[in-house]
């Protein structure tokens, strides 16, 4: 094992009870210390089942995960502290408000009083979302929604953010936020693993991809890199055409 990684991944499958077809097979990679590290490929690729296995959702068929130097299967509860996790789909209770959300997820990870209080308000603050706090979710719109999740995940000042699809069915304004955001995230110190399939988006953001289709790495490394390798490929949209033969499905 290289000790610059922070993850390593090692032979990883998923079959889901009753399905035919591996949603992961036999997927290797690793993630740098302080790497913003792009899992990228269409739907149904096998972004989210791998996601759902780094962060301690569901256990792998077979293949086995180090994260800081702790296996996965023997120090799950420990691997949970150091992470944060924003889902794909909004994890909010619709009828609360938004402080009401952030002040449950905090309890969740063992903050309270003053230090959750004060860590509540000054999310709140530099997402935009002071105005609108006392609102309930179900008044929010997507991209408000988006930005209080993702707040959700990072209260505990995790050293790794998950997070998936962070940017699916966002306005522009709340998206450039949350990319902006992240990227100071990053300069502070936190591991970023994220998954998309916006390729431009993913080009700009990330330091290093691995691109993921019918559960399998097809490839792995700097955008520029990938870029440069394939000849004819302007983009990282365009290796990934190459690359798969096939069109982004949306
Ligand atoms: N809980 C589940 N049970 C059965 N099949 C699943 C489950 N979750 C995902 N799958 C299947 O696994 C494959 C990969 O899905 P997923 O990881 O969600 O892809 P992505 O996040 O890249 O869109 C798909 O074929 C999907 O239908
Ligand atoms: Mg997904």
């Amino acid at each position: 094992m290289n000790n610059d990684n922070l993850i390593d991944i090692k032979n990883l499958s998923k079959t889901f009870k009753g399905a035919f077809e591996p949603a992961v097979k036999d997927v290797s990679f690793s993630i740098k210390r302080n790497e913003i590290f792009g899992l990228l490929g269409p739907n149904g690729a096998g972004k989210t089942t791998t996601i759902s296995i780094l962060c301690g959702l569901f256990p792998p068929t077979s293949g086995k995960v180090i994260i800081d130097g702790m296996y996965l299967h023997n120090d799950v509860d420990q691997i949970k502290k150091i992470v944060g996790v924003v889902p794909q789909d909004i994890a909010l209770y619709p009828t609360l408000t938004a402080r009401e959300n952030l002040n449950f997820y905090g309890h969740m990870y063992g903050l309270k009083g003053k230090t959750l209080k004060n860590k509540i308000e000054v999310w709140l603050s530099n997402f935009g979302l002071t105005d609108a706090a006392n609102r309930r979710i179900s008044t929010y719109s997507g991209g408000m929604k988006r930005r209080v999740n993702l707040i959700a995940g990072v209260l505990h000042n995790p050293k790794i953010l998950f997070l998936d699809e962070p940017t699916v069915g966002v306005d522009v304004q709340s998206r450039n936020v949350i990319i902006e955001y992240l990227k100071e995230l990053n300069k502070s110190g936190t591991t970023i693993i994220y998954t998309s399939h916006h390729m431009d988006e993913a080009e700009h953001f990330c330091s290093r991809v691995a691109i993921i289709d019918n559960g399998q790495i097809i490839v792995e490394g700097t955008p520029k890199q990938l870029i440069t390798d394939n000849s004819g490929c302007t983009n990282l949209e365009s290796v990934f055409l190459k690359l798969t033969n096939k069109a982004l499905r949306d």
